[in-house]
């Protein structure tokens, strides 16, 4: 059996009259940029995350960015953060105009490890964006109550996260903002790029819609310099319509990665068992193997798709590679071992099955 990697167009069929409406809708309106299907998503989409804000943007780079420079986070400024995530968390840092210092992860959780915060501190440190890998909750009590000892900002990186759960509330919750994306492949995806800000804090709100649009208090009237970073009307009402199956299309994620939990057990490392308190959103289904380029090759050859998140950790690229940090073993060795296997809501039970087997072969040989 064949099993992509991802497959878009399984979902297609069961969503085209709902996006084509959608579409319609905002086509008629006449408005493409920040209007009302905006306005209503960002709403929802808040509601969901359990935020008093929503505040769309263009993608989750562009989030950071926003949500840093809103809490005054900028140039001089040390932001800790992990080097074991997508290179776009140390992006959105640096656009920001601060300087990303890269922090260890705890080995299992692949999190950010609170107890390497005290000594990766600087004079300069003014944030910590921590990011909930692969839909893992990291540990937000104790990251939140270092942020708070030290008065630091606060901004979780969710863009793997929507839905994942700490503690019984939502991830995003724990500080002053978190940032999300809804580019295709998140559990929350749009057609194309999108972003967004959730923040309880009125001032953050407000500050980054105003730096999210030029830095415009009133029209054509800027009160600091900002950006052009907008979410547009079509991918806001394709996200509303999307958002309402997304707590659907989790419990089925969280069905299928049990699955594979299952069938794997004995024959790879497995996700570890969530953290007390910790609820995945399950984005991504990582196990860890050692040869993982020779396995992945022998996986494609069986016809089943795989791929990593990441092949090389963010200090480890040449754009990254002078930023501070402490020693970084444990993200290293992660870095060479982790493989990332189907899953996907519309996968099938026998699909999880044919992975688990070819998966449980190719590391054998
Ligand atoms: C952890 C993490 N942070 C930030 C981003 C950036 O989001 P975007 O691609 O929408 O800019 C992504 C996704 O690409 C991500 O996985």
């Amino acid at each position: 059996m064949r099993v992509p990697y991802l497959d878009f167009s399984r979902a297609a069929a069961a969503e085209a009259d709902a996006l084509a409406a959608a579409f319609g809708r905002v086509h008629a309106s006449g408005r493409y940029v920040l209007g009302p299907e905006v306005e209503a998503f960002e709403g929802a989409f808040a509601a969901f995350a359990g935020a008093a804000h929503g505040v769309g943007c263009a993608n989750g780079t562009d989030a950071i960015t926003l949500a840093l420079r809103a809490l005054d986070v900028g140039e001089g400024d040390d932001v800790l953060t992990v080097s074991m995530t997508c290179a776009p968390t140390a992006t959105g840092i640096l656009n920001a105009g601060a300087r990303p210092v890269f922090v260890e992860v705890d080995p299992r959780t692949l999190t950010l490890d609170p107890a390497r915060l005290p000594a990766a501190l600087t004079p300069r440190t003014r944030a910590i964006v921590p990011v909930h890998l692969y839909g893992r909750p990291a540990a937000m009590d104790e990251i939140a109550s270092f942020a708070r000892a030290h008065r630091l900002a606060l901004v979780e990186d969710c863009a793997q996260a929507h839905g994942a759960r700490f503690a019984g509330k939502s991830v995003g919750t724990f500080g002053d903002a978190a940032t999300w994306s809804f580019y295709p492949t998140k559990n929350l995806g749009a057609l194309g790029d999108g972003g967004l800000v959730t923040t309880s804090r009125d001032d953050v709100a407000e500050r980054v819609r105003r730096l999210r649009m030029y830095g415009y208090a009133t029209r054509n009237d800027a009160l600091e310099p900002g950006f052009n970073s907008r979410l547009d009307e079509l991918q806001a009402a394709f996200l509303s319509e999307r958002l309402l199956r997304l707590p659907e299309a989790n419990r089925r994620r969280a069905a299928l990665a049990a699955l594979y939990d299952d069938r794997l057990r004995g024959a790879v490392e497995t996700p570890p068992p969530a953290a007390a308190g910790a609820v995945p959103c399950h984005h991504l289904y990582v196990v860890r193997v050692a040869e993982r380029d020779a396995v992945r090759k022998r996986l494609s050859s069986a016809g089943i798709g795989t791929d990593v998140h990441y092949p090389r950790a963010v200090h480890e690229q040449p754009a990254f590679a002078s930023f501070p940090r402490g020693p970084l073993p444990e993200t290293e060795r992660a870095a060479r071992e982790v493989l990332s296997l189907p899953l996907y809501p519309e996968m099938s039970e026998a699909e999880v099955g044919a992975v688990a087997r070819a998966l449980a072969d190719a590391v054998r040989r």
